[in-house]
């Protein structure tokens, strides 16, 4: 297929598909592309080991949107799934936003579609809606605040506490949520297909196994297994405390194995292991953020597509919940 096939061919595949010469140096070249075109490639930590270490910046969803909120770069290359372009092009209406393969989806994100869940909202008036980042525009539009991991027990209590609060799209989260703060938020039913995999038997087997190891969690994983952690946080949130852990040698990690990666490089005389899913696949790998590959950076870094363009409208009503996130946040110390 020549390149203006391909590109034409996009919005159906949702990614380039060129054959890329062998011998190319792709580090090199997206270095080249980076300079080339003031470009800045952000990723999520659980993209493949390769990309996480071509990328100017590696974080969380509320690290990756802080920091796209301030780049200069005239290109943001968004190496993670959709909904995080998405946040990115929000927050940057002016900038091109690329992404390498556009069916990089979110289970979480399709457990709500907008047209029930404003049926549900309809069937709670006076409910204020708090919904996790990990939804589309659509969804963000319709909610009050948005919160990630990193932030929503702090969001949540900055609302007074006599407001009711519709929590959305993840039940397991805001289940953990609803038992920290002692609210009684109400919960959208839907949840992360690779959190929701881990075998709360097969962790007590490896706890057995290596008995001073700690379990960290991700808070989308269901609430059994957040009983068994010793500490539950976002992915950054666990990696900086399995890094300054002075005390503990050996970790068995609860979330995508993607970020074992930095765990390793951060702390290398340190032991990760993956929690086991309760299959013998490896289903802890996110199979939307893993469609991502060097090659489709690459591909779309030099003819810079895929991108990802959204209705104006739907932009502005997506972002002033987003914004609301950001003032709290402000508010109770968390960014500056
Ligand atoms: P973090 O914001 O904690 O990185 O979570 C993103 C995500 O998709 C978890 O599944
Ligand atoms: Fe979505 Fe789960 Fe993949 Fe995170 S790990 S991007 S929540 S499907």
């Amino acid at each position: 297929m020549n390149i203006e096939e391909a590109i034409l061919k996009v919005p159906k595949r949702g990614f380039l598909d060129i054959d890329i010469d062998p011998t190319l140096d792709l580090f090199a070249e997206i270095e080249r592309l980076k300079k080339e075109k003031n470009a800045v490639l952000l990723a999520h930590y659980y993209q493949e080991a390769d990309i996480q270490d071509v990328a100017d910046y590696i974080g969380d969803s509320l690290g990756l949107a802080q920091y796209a909120a301030k780049t200069n770069a005239d290109i943001i290359v968004f190496a993670g799934v959709h909904f995080m372009a998405e946040t990115a092009k929000i927050l940057n209406p002016t900038k091109k936003v690329l992404l390498p393969d556009l069916n990089a989806g979110c289970s979480l994100a399709d457990s709500a579609p907008a047209d029930l869940f404003k049926c549900f909202k309809e069937q709670h008036p006076g409910h204020l809606v708090v919904s996790y980042v990990n939804c589309s525009a659509e969804i963000k539009a319709l909610s009050d605040i948005i919160c990630t991991s990193s932030n929503a027990e702090r969001i949540i209590e900055s609302i007074p506490e006599d407001q009711p609060i519709i929590f959305a799209p993840d039940k397991n989260l805001g289940g953990y949520l609803n038992k920290k703060t002692g609210r009684n938020m109400v919960l959208w039913n839907g949840a992360c297909m690779v959190h929701e995999i881990f075998s709360l038997e097969k962790i007590i087997k490896l706890k057995t196994r290596h008995p001073n190891a700690k379990v960290l969690a991700h808070p989308e994983c269901e609430e059994a297994i957040l009983r068994v952690a010793d500490y539950v946080g976002s992915t950054t949130q666990i990696l900086q405390y399995a890094v300054q852990d002075k005390t503990t040698q050996e970790f068995i990690v609860a979330t995508e194995t993607g970020i074992i990666h930095q765990m390793q490089k951060d702390a290398p005389e340190k032991t990760f292991i993956p929690a086991p899913p309760n299959n013998s696949c490896a289903c802890n790998d996110c199979p939307h953020m893993k469609l991502n590959t060097l090659e489709k950076l690459y591909l779309c870094m030099e003819y810079e597509t895929p991108e990802l363009v959204m209705d104006e409208a739907l932009r502005k009503a997506a972002l002033k919940p987003i914004e609301r996130m950001m003032e709290i946040s402000r508010k109770v110390g968390l960014i500056k």
